[in-house]
């Protein structure tokens, strides 16, 4: 594992969504790895863990990707881009899942079964819309610890809603059933024009206590 090099504090405010990287910085598989091997911690409902990361770095498939999201120059210029994907059928996964904890004894049969049950009918119960909220709301905590992974082990990154998810879909062949939550660029900011930290609320305007 690559070392880190902030405390929380620090690496909270040390993140910035990067403007633009330094072309042709590499990442290689290992320091991927470091940083999906952090991000399997975030939790997930029913720790069902509905993300789905595809790792772009093959020029050709990041030039489709560069497509579908506009011609972003920052898109072009990382050093991997990152397709987070949430998946609208993960709850089907329950008893996989469960498995091992059911081998371990840490889990009786009984209470095996009842997980399943309980999360197939919670999922079934409420419905597709429920199912692509879970997709989209599971994958964006996952992203968000990615970034800070990401970050943690020297890397910048670029969370984006700007593409066309049926161009992506197309370009990386990704099934029905998961939807694109987001796109991180990720690599080596450029931060010889880097603009101060875009303005933020005060606490006092975006907290209320007890009631809205
Ligand atoms: C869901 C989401 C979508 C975003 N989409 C884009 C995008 O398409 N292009 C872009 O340049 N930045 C995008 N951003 C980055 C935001 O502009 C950035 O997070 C915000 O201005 C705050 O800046 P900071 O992350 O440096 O603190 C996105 C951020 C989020 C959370």
């Amino acid at each position: 594992m690559t070392t880190t090099t902030y405390d929380l504090t620090a690496l909270v405010k040390a993140r910035r969504s990067a403007n633009k990287f330094i072309p042709g910085v590499e990442i290689n598989d290992r320091q991927l790895e470091d940083i999906f091997q952090l991000a399997k911690f975030a939790p997930s409902a029913f720790n069902l863990q509905h993300t789905h990361y595809i790792a772009v770095r093959n020029p050709e498939v990041k030039a489709k990707v560069y497509e579908a999201a506009y011609k972003q120059y920052k898109v072009s210029s990382a050093s991997a881009l990152i397709v987070v994907l949430g998946h609208k059928e993960a709850y089907r996964d329950v008893a996989r899942l469960n498995e091992g904890m059911l081998n371990l004894g840490i889990l009786s049969q009984q209470e095996y079964d009842d997980t399943v049950q309980s999360v197939l009918s919670f999922y079934t119960d409420r419905g597709e819309a429920f199912k692509r909220d879970e997709a989209i709301r599971n994958a964006s905590l996952s992203a968000m610890l990615l970034m800070l992974a990401a970050k943690d082990q020297g890397w910048d990154s670029c969370p984006m809603i700007g593409f066309d998810p049926d161009a992506l879909r197309e370009a990386l062949h990704i099934p029905e059933d998961y939807v694109p939550a987001l796109l991180i660029a990720l690599g080596k900011e450029d931060t010889s024009r880097q603009r101060p930290r875009g303005y933020r609320k005060p606490v006092g305007e975006f907290v209320s206590y007890d009631r809205f």
